[in-house]
């Protein structure tokens, strides 16, 4: 079991195989954190390497006692007001108005396995042997609450997982202000930290700083995780690149709402928290209640980022995503979208369908506007009944028809939304979030349908089943394409408008729960107007995401390479549209917009109908190439080469290596082409240094080694003579 207790000196030690992770209860029975890093031996106890003594003008908690003091002591679960100046991890408020707590540990136990996360998207094992969890209990007499906090180990995989659950025993009714999923203070600041933060259209790009002292953070305050900035950070060590040195990464299996920050205090102790946004955040717990904080996964890499990366990625992709589709290559598809818009009847649908059943696509995926009366973003959403005008034959024989063609049908939804001009809207206009009084502002003409009722929910489901059920569709694309304003739910009480943002989502989440069970074989993207709900929550019900709207291949260049630093090559919706690309404008190869796309979820975007028959012949190539190598890029090691984020950024390259590193594909892309170039080699990552290789369309064959320490020539394979921009190359290994 990775979890040793020792009873004499109340020391907790959590290890995976290459980490430990080591906290003990404080004489005032608060918890203390000793350690998390590098895996230390096992001892009794690790105290004589923690000592502390009298500081200068602080608090003390003890009368006569000059040394016992929270605020040089490493906190657990850290509460503000005794003694401890920095933000804290949780704040109960009572009713005679006082924020002042004092939680100390009470009992705790340990058992095989994991516990579900009820309601939440979570880890989890498939046999107990996979992982242990340690729960301990806080308690506060004073006012009969407990917080529970939850350890799980996955030691094999190096990670820990954490949350806390606050329960109401008493009889007073009390506030659960703020509730972070983990705080960790690290003994020093000298870290840099990294986050994933954006836009629409260009979501999680890197951005490194340096810690200062004070508090530094990220946040969403739009009701969902937001492109702006993902619920992931790091920190990393200045010297620590992709391939060396320590990280810290922890990254909020979540939805809605977060913060995620580092409190640099006066002692250079950096305090990294992580959980649902504490602004515009309340929740009231009456008695008997309880309230369960998000899972937050914790991973330690003294090996560089790119091990950190691959820890998440093995995590998520086998033991949070979930279902049928977990697993199993995923299929290569086209979608409407950037080919028609709203503009389209099932004439034309069908002819897509066809022509790109003739290139070697799998699913035909029919994306917004097949239902009410949607020719624009102004109306509709919320009437999920097939619109007669473009589907004369309905639906369900549009389905058929595309199965008779030897393909699967997949349909887009955008369940959360409702337009004005709707019957869902004439019939219910009190089911959005918004507050008495006060205009209700749109996005993209739309207004947010309160799915903290249940009754919402419920209506909802009932609709999206429906067409589930009467039409043969494997696959469904779940949209999002608003952020939140004036949030407040009509059907709740003034002392629980502040649950609503959160309640939202755990509406969302049932919602998933409901339909992916229902639905089993139902393979689910979800997409919030591109990547703006791209996170771990999402990923437990919907085993990949729509990355980005922005399809073009440069640009994505930054979008994939940033977003696999959390989040497997698996899960990311990666499709080649057409040139002029209508983000950017660009005009890039064909073969380089594969090139970048066969790194995730492979698709196209475009009207294949209007291809020449040469353009053709070459999709029907890279399908038939992709189909060959997807298990490996799926499922295969990811190592990242070179950054689009380096100062220079002209040059991207990544590796993905199978399992049993027989086998190999590399990507590379240059952005802008140079004159006169001199020689350039790529090192690659992960191979075996003992396996001979084969390149594909090469007859010299490479050691490992070879390729890795002295580099692979790209020369070899490609002309300097005539450079162009946008170029890129993608090369298969084989072990001979
Ligand atoms: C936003 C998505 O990201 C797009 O792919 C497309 O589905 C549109 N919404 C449809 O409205």
């Amino acid at each position: 079991m990775p979890i040793f207790y020792n009873d004499s000196t109340r020391e907790f030690h959590l290890q995976t195989d290459k980490t430990s992770y080591i906290f003990n209860v404080l004489e005032n029975g608060q918890l203390g954190q000793l350690y998390y890093g590098k895996k230390l031996r096992h001892r009794k106890s690790f105290q004589r390497l923690f000592h502390i003594e009298a500081t200068p003008n602080t608090a003390c908690v003890n009368e006569g006692d000059l040394v016992f003091s929270l605020d040089i002591l490493k906190q657990e679960y850290p509460a503000f007001g005794t003694t401890d100046f920095r933000e804290p991890a949780y704040q109960v408020l009572q009713e005679n108005g006082s924020r002042i707590t004092h939680f100390v540990y009470q009992d705790h136990s340990i058992l095989q396995g994991k516990n579900k996360l009820e309601g939440l998207p979570a880890t989890y094992v498939e046999s107990e042997d996979e992982a242990a969890t340690l729960e301990i209990s806080l308690y506060d007499k004073e006012i009969d609450v407990e917080i529970r906090l939850s350890y799980t180990v996955f030691d094999e995989l190096n990670a820990i997982t954490r949350s806390a659950r606050f329960i109401n025993h008493g009889q007073a009714e009390v506030n659960v202000a703020r509730a972070m999923s983990a705080s960790i203070d690290l003994p020093d600041s000298n870290f840099e930290m990294v986050q994933l933060s954006g836009a629409w259209s260009r979501e999680r790009h890197i951005k490194n700083r340096k810690l200062v002292p004070g508090i530094q953070s990220i946040a969403s305050t739009r009701g969902t995780s937001s492109a702006q900035h993902n619920p992931f950070l790091a920190l990393k060590r200045p010297e620590t690149t992709e391939h060396q040195g320590e990280v810290y990464g922890v990254s909020l299996v979540y939805s809605g709402n977060f913060l995620a920050q580092v409190e640099v205090d006066h002692y250079d102790v950096s305090r990294l928290m992580i959980g649902i946004n504490p602004f515009e955040f309340n929740w009231l717990l009456k008695s008997g209640e309880d309230f369960q904080t998000p899972e937050v996964v914790l991973v330690y890499s003294a090996e560089g980022l790119n091990s950190m990366s691959q820890t998440f990625h093995r995590l998520f992709r086998t033991r949070l995503a979930r279902g049928q589709w977990r697993d199993r290559e995923r299929p290569v598809l086209i979608n409407n979208w950037e080919a028609t818009y709203f503009d389209f009847d099932e004439k034309k649908i069908f002819e897509l369908a066809k022509a790109s059943k003739a290139l070697g696509v799998e699913l035909f995926v029919l994306d917004d506007g097949w239902f009410g009366k949607r020719d624009s973003d102004t109306t509709s959403l919320g009437d999920w009944a097939p619109d007669a005008r473009k589907l004369p034959n309905g639906l369900t024989q549009l389905a058929k028809d595309i199965n008779g063609l030897g393909m699967e049908f997949g349909l887009w939804f955008e369940p959360e939304m409702v337009s004005k001009v709707s019957e869902l809207y004439k019939a219910h206009p009190e089911w959005v979030i918004r507050v008495p009084n006060r205009q209700m502002s749109h996005g993209r003409n739309q207004l947010v349908l309160d799915f903290s009722r249940q009754e919402v929910v419920d209506y909802i489901h009932g609709l999206m089943a429906g067409v589930l059920r009467d039409a043969p569709i494997s696959y469904v694309k779940w949209d999002m394409n608003r952020y939140m304003t004036e949030v407040g739910s009509l059907s709740l009480p003034a002392d629980r408008q502040r649950e609503v943002a959160h309640r939202y989502i755990l509406g969302v989440y049932s919602l998933y729960e409901r339909l992916t069970a229902e639905f089993p074989h139902v393979l689910f993207e979800s997409c919030a107007g591109g990547g703006s709900r791209f996170d771990p929550g999402m990923l437990h019900y919907a085993p990949q995401g729509w990355t980005s709207d922005d399809t073009d291949a440069v640009e994505r260049l930054k979008i994939q390479y940033g977003t696999s630093l959390v989040y497997p090559i698996s899960s990311m919706g990666a499709h080649v549209s057409a040139v002029p690309n209508h983000q950017v404008g660009r005009m890039t190869s064909l073969e380089t917009r594969a090139n970048v796309a066969y790194f995730g979820a492979f698709g196209y975007e475009l009207d294949v109908t209007m291809m020449t028959e040469a353009e053709k012949e070459t999709v029907k190539q890279q399908i038939a190439f992709y189909k060959e190598n997807r298990s490996l890029i799926q499922q295969g090691r990811f190592y990242r080469i070179e950054s689009p984020f380096a100062e220079d950024g002209n040059r991207t390259s990544w590796v993905a290596v199978s399992e049993d590193q027989r086998e190999a594909m590399l990507g590379f892309y240059q952005v802008l082409a140079q004159p006169n170039p001199g020689l350039t080699r790529i090192f690659f990552k992960g191979l075996n240094p003992e396996f001979e290789y084969a390149i594909e369309g090469m007859d010299d064959t490479f050691y490992g080694d070879e390729l890795m320490a002295a580099g692979f020539q790209l020369n070899r394979i490609r002309s300097n003579e005539h450079p162009s921009d946008f170029s890129s190359i993608v090369l298969k290994l084989k072990q001979v």
